[in-house]
């Protein structure tokens, strides 16, 4: 009798069913984020815009930051981020308003959080950022800088005032 010189490639049948399993799943992978990304639209968020930090607060929307009514319920608002400020650091408008934030920052990275809904930007100079929240509840929201950006950063805050 003669042995096989030929080496033979054994994979364990837990392996193989692993391997597999793998695959199948990256399979899987690959499919939901082709159907979210070009069936659904779902993309990774992206600037809505690019400003010039040093000039942007002289000409255009953020040279008067602040709330404008495009509809009797919605709005856009308009905030400039600096140390250690949000201008306007206070909104207010009435439930079941839907407010679109634009937001840039005229020096360092900062961010912008409202308290209690999924709003959370982070503010970067140069670019403006821009996210939509309908408030249907009345009350105090607080806008929060979560980016450290320095001493006075625990004092950055603001707040959405939400009248019934
Ligand atoms: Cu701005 Cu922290």
């Amino acid at each position: 009798m003669t042995t096989d010189p030929r080496p033979t490639l054994h994979i364990d049948p837990y392996e193989r069913g692993w391997i597999i399993a793998t695959i199948v799943l990256l399979v899987i992978f690959a499919v939901a984020i082709t159907i979210s990304g070009f069936a659904m639209g779902i993309q990774v968020p992206a600037p809505s815009g690019r400003v010039n930090p040093q000039t942007v607060g002289q000409s255009g929307q953020f040279a008067t930051p602040g709330l404008r009514q495009l509809t009797p319920d919605k709005y856009e608002v308009y905030i400039l981020a600096q140390i250690w400020r949000f201008d306007p650091s206070e909104i207010a408008v009435p439930a079941g308003s839907t407010v679109t934030f634009f937001v840039t920052s005229k020096d360092v990275q900062h961010s912008f959080s409202i308290e209690g809904t999924n709003v959370n930007m982070q503010i970067v100079p140069g670019q403006i950022s821009r996210l939509g929240h309908r408030f249907d509840t009345p009350g105090e929201y607080r806008i929060v800088c979560a980016e450290y950006c320095g001493t006075g950063h625990a004092a950055m805050y603001g707040k959405i005032i939400v009248t019934p």
